[in-house]
Formats: C-alpha cells, structure tokens, sequence
C-alpha cells in the first residue's frame, strides 16, 4: 500500500542571520516530523551552504544540496519575512536546483516579529515555488510575534497551540507527498521530454503564439539558441501529448 511508504521530508532554515528566532521554530518543525511514523526529515540550514555569490542558478548547484532535493518527497521551507519578502539567500540557494523539485510537494511556514505570522512571506514565496516545479499545499504554518513564543532555550511555550497547528498541516503535507511520490513512479508521462524539467523557455506563450498565428492555448515554444550565432529562435509546436 502507497500509504506504508516512508517519505523524506526535509526542512530548510531559510536565513543566515545570526540571532535567528526561524532557527527554533525549524527545530521544532523537525522535532514534530520526528514523531510521526514512516517520515524521515532533515534539517538543511543555509548557512551551512557554501554557495557562490558572483554567479546564479545551477552552475553553482552545491552537490550536497542538491541530492537531498533529489532525495527529498517534501519539503518544508522555513521563511521570515524580510521586508514583506523572503531573505535573499533562500532565493539564491533555491535558485541552484531545478529539476530536484519537480513535481514535489511543498508547505510553507512563515515567521515574523509582526503580527501577521510571515503570511506576506508566504504569499511571495507561492511564485516561486509554482516555477521550480513544487506544489504547494493549501495549509501555511505562522509564527507571529516569534519574540514572544519561545523561552531562553528555545522551547515553545504554548507548544499544544502548535502541535495542532502543525498535525493539520503535516497531515495535507503527507497526503500531497504521497500522492505526488506514488505519480512519480507509477504514471508515465508519455513523451517525457516534452514536459521535462521547467526551462523557463518550453512553456506556452499565448502572447508570442498568437502574433505567430498559432493557437494560444495548444502551442508551446520550442526555443533554440544557436550558442555559434547567438540567435535565439522560437518556433510554436503543437505539444506532443496532444498530437495523437
Ligand atoms: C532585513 C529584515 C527585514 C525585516 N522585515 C520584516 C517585515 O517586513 N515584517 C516583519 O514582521 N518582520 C520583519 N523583520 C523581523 C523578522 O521577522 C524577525 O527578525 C523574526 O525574528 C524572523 O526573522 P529571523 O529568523 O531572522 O529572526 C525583518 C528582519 C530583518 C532582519
């Protein structure tokens, strides 16, 4: 049964600040996965990502980082809100994988020292994850006014509160995991390479599609870039799914 099958759902501590109230709340998160049967979690804090800051994307993929996207089911990604967005090393440290994150599930948990619990965070991150391939599931975690929440050693004071919160959130973060890991194996996508990993490039472009002459909705671009020339061509194809 699908459901007998342990998932690998890894939480990554989304700032390399130092005095970071994210890093207890990350640790709770992976204490709580912790007790449930069958997940296995891992926390992947940023910090400890050697990542190069004069480049971007996956040239400068850190293998470590990347296999344990690869390896991963799930994800959970801690995120303060820094200036009503996400800190910019998560972006640059997401940035260097692609198609690890295909076709995973992913639950956002927004922290702030505000009153609204990272939601602003969140609602920027939603983006984001849509291009790298992630789902997102439909329930956030909140930690508002992080200040106020954990004791000197950084325990949870009202930990009960969390507890539920979070029982409602891993369970649809579960489900999605599940669903998602059992498509990966057992539904064949029948060409593959014409849904492959997200090239920001082979997507519908109903705006270029129709000034072509093609039907908006069924073309997708084939683009190439003559690396000789430096030409880069789009041609609208028919995808191949719907070719039969
Ligand atoms: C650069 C920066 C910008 C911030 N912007 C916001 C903000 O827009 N809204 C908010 O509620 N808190 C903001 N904060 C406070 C953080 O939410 C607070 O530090 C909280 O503890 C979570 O971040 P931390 O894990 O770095 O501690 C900001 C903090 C920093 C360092």
């Amino acid at each position: 049964m699908m459901s007998d099958v342990s998932l690998f759902i890894p939480v990554i501590l989304g700032t390399p600040r130092k005095g970071r109230q994210s890093e207890h709340v990350a640790k709770f998160i992976v204490e709580q996965i912790a007790t449930r049967d069958r997940l296995e979690t891992e926390l992947v804090d940023i910090r400890n990502i050697a990542i190069a800051t004069d480049d971007a994307g996956e040239p400068i993929k850190d293998p470590q980082f990347s296999a344990t996207m690869e390896q991963a089911d799930g994800l959970i990604i801690v995120a303060p809100e820094y200036n009503h967005g996400y800190p910019g090393l998560l972006k640059h440290v997401l940035d260097t994988c692609l198609k690890e994150y295909i076709h995973k599930a992913v639950g956002l948990c927004g922290v702030s020292s505000g009153s609204f619990g990272g939601t602003r965070v969140i609602q920027n991150l939603l983006p984001v994850m849509r291009e790298l391939g992630l789902m997102t599931i439909f329930y956030d975690l909140n930690f508002s006014n992080v200040q106020q929440l954990f004791d000197e050693s950084g325990n949870l004071i009202d930990k009960p509160t969390y507890i539920r919160r979070m029982s409602k959130f891993m369970d649809e973060l579960v489900w999605m995991s599940t669903v998602l890991k059992y498509g990966r194996r057992e539904v064949s996508l029948e060409k593959k390479d014409s849904i492959e990993v997200n090239t920001h490039a082979n997507k519908p472009c109903p705006e270029i599609a129709t000034r072509m002459g093609a039907d908006a909705m069924d073309t997708v671009l084939e683009v190439s870039n003559n690396t000789q020339t430096g030409e880069i061509k789009a041609t609208p194809v028919i995808p191949i799914l719907q070719r039969e």
